[in-house]
């Protein structure tokens, strides 16, 4: 964990960057300088007591579990995958929607044997699949689950959906939601004991920021 004095916050580049930064500055939460001009991966605030850090969306769980940073801001897709071991997931940031799907060839013919799902979210799949009793092979992949079919490595993938314009350009279709997708705060269970009155006034700015948002949306 960080000094008892400071608040470390481990945020992702990307699209919840993006989405991120205004609410942490409705809640008096402002980065010094630019984060995307800088290859810095730690940044002072315009709070003496709270750094942020700028790490990549898979590693955010990691870091919080094991304290290297006090609080977090994750997709729910990446915290089901992680397990949520060590954290709290106090607030539901509503940004960066999207679907947990399973989505496969438009039109396939019905497969028989075991189904082979290609996915970076290898145990939300194998939890999925042995839910409803079914047998599967699953094959971990980083990014780009879309070719797997197209080029015979798998029969469906699990990937998040948005417009589900990635899967139309790839001749894929979805097929069964498995979860519904938002970021969420999550926070560092020592830290959330230990430095209770920061951590607390942070997670109810960050509500009424996250209400003021909904309003003017
Ligand atoms: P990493 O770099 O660790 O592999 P990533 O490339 O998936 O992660 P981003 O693309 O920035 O990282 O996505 C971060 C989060 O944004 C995802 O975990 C998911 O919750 C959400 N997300 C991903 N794609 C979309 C999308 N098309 N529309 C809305 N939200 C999305
Ligand atoms: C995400 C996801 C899908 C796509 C879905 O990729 O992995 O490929 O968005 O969005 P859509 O339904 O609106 O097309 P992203 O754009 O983050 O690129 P990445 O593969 O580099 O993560």
């Amino acid at each position: 964990m960080s000094s008892s004095q400071q608040l470390t916050i481990a945020l992702s580049k990307g699209r919840i960057l993006d989405d991120t930064l205004p609410l942490l500055k409705a809640a008096g939460i402002e980065p010094q300088e630019d984060l995307n001009k800088s290859r810095k991966l730690i940044f002072d605030t315009s709070r003496d007591d709270v750094k942020l850090l700028i790490i990549r969306a898979t590693d955010v769980p990691t870091y919080v579990q094991h304290g290297a940073a006090d609080l977090g801001v994750a997709g729910k897709d990446v915290l089901m995958e992680h397990g949520g071991k060590g954290l709290y997931e106090p607030l539901d940031l509503e940004i960066a929607r999207c679907k947990l799907m399973t989505a496969g060839p438009v039109d396939a013919p019905a497969l028989s044997g075991r189904l082979r799902v290609a996915t970076k979210f290898v145990n939300v799949a194998r939890r999925y699949y042995a839910a409803q009793g079914q047998q599967v092979d699953v094959i971990k992949l980083y990014g780009s689950m879309e070719l797997a079919p197209l080029v015979g490595l798998a029969d469906r993938i699990i990937d998040v959906v948005d417009t589900g314009n990635t899967l139309r350009a790839n001749g894929l279709e979805p097929q069964e939601l498995i979860a519904t997708i938002s970021s969420r705060l999550v926070v560092n269970k020592a830290s959330m004991k230990l430095k209770h009155g920061k951590v607390q006034e942070l997670i109810e700015r960050l509500g009424e920021a996250v209400v003021n948002s909904r309003k003017e949306s």
